[in-house]
């Protein structure tokens, strides 16, 4: 006798995730799995082998019964909750796997994996705190970079460099962070357009565009960008597949730009919680939910089936 196959799910509520959750439940009960949803893995605790986490029904799971985790929440990761998500990635299987979702929590260590399976990404350096005449070396090669925190996000903390004499100024502030390495990318050339694709178990999903606000480089909505309807070419595709494929996401949203100078789109960045169009863009016609939602059912539902099922 087979018992009923069961995942849990910790999913962000705001811009619209509330509902994104909702469906899933349904669609997973369509194809008769159960999902435990609010797990949270900041509020569990571990008692020998096992993490007992609360759901949003306040009954505490033993994750490691469950069949599969689905954790799909940028807003509210913390260093504890990460912690146990790596102890219970070798439990059970989880989307995203734990150590592709780590790897791409890192620019540098995302940008160095996807060169060397020569993927074309802004060139970039990374350097030791003690070596910052290298940087005024690169910078004078470069003429315009961009200085990165490695686990950055929204855009914060990205400073762009156009002149040593700029480079003179900010070093005073980077030795107070009290950093280990700076990790700097050339400035790229392009025209303030980017494409954001989704790729969901190695398929296309979805292709949006995003257009930097105002006077900034950046197109980060937080950092005043707009989302637009944007078509993708099979060369964009097929560059974000290759992109998602390397760094071993199953759910993956890469950022690619166009470099006006080299002629050649570049993989800007990969994302492991692409977010779902909010109601505000769905208005806008980014119509894509519900084939991600059968998209991330789907692996679901194989990643789950069982032989005896
Ligand atoms: N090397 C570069 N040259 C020109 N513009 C860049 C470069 N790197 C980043 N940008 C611009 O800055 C934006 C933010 O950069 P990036 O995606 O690397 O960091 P982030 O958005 O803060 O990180 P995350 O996407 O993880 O939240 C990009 O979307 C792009 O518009
Ligand atoms: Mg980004």
């Amino acid at each position: 006798m087979s018992e009923k196959r069961r995942v849990g799910i910790w999913l962000y509520q705001n811009g619209g995730g509330d509902l994104i959750e909702k469906k899933l439940v349904v669609k997973l009960a369509e194809r008769g799995i159960e999902a435990t949803t609010g797990l949270n893995l900041r509020n569990a605790y571990v008692e020998n082998g096992s993490i007992l986490c609360m759901d949003d029904k306040g009954e505490y799971v033993r994750m490691e019964e469950l069949d599969l985790f689905f954790s799909y929440n940028a807003g509210e990761q913390t260093q504890y909750q990460m912690y146990l998500y790596e102890a219970l990635d070798r439990s059970i299987p989880c989307i995203n796997n734990y150590r592709s979702f780590a790897l791409t929590e890192d620019k540098f260590q995302t940008d160095y994996l996807l060169r060397n399976h020569a993927l074309p990404t802004p060139d970039f350096r990374l350097c030791h705190r003690d070596d910052s005449q290298r940087l005024r070396n690169f910078m004078d090669e470069w003429k315009q970079m961009v200085y990165k925190p490695t686990d950055g996000w929204g855009g914060v903390g990205l400073t762009k460099i156009d002149s040593p004499e700029a480079l003179d100024m900010l070093m005073p502030f980077l030795n107070q962070m009290d950093l280990r390495y700076f990790y700097v990318e050339r400035f790229i050339d392009y025209d303030k357009t980017d494409y954001r694709i989704d790729i969901v178990d190695g398929q296309f999903v979805s292709c949006y565009g995003r257009r930097a606000g105002g006077s900034d480089w950046r197109t980060n909505v937080t950092s005043g960008g707009s989302v637009f309807l944007r078509e993708a070419d099979d060369e964009v595709v097929e560059l974000a597949k290759r992109a998602a494929d390397v760094t071993g996401l199953e759910i993956a949203g890469v950022d690619i730009i166009y470099d006006r100078n080299r002629e050649e789109y570049l993989v800007l960045e990969v994302n492991g919680i692409p977010a779902f169009a909010t109601p505000e863009q769905e208005k806008m016609g980014l119509d894509f939910n519900d084939r991600k939602i059968e998209s991330i059912v789907d692996m679901i539902d194989r990643k789950t089936s069982r032989k005896d099922g």
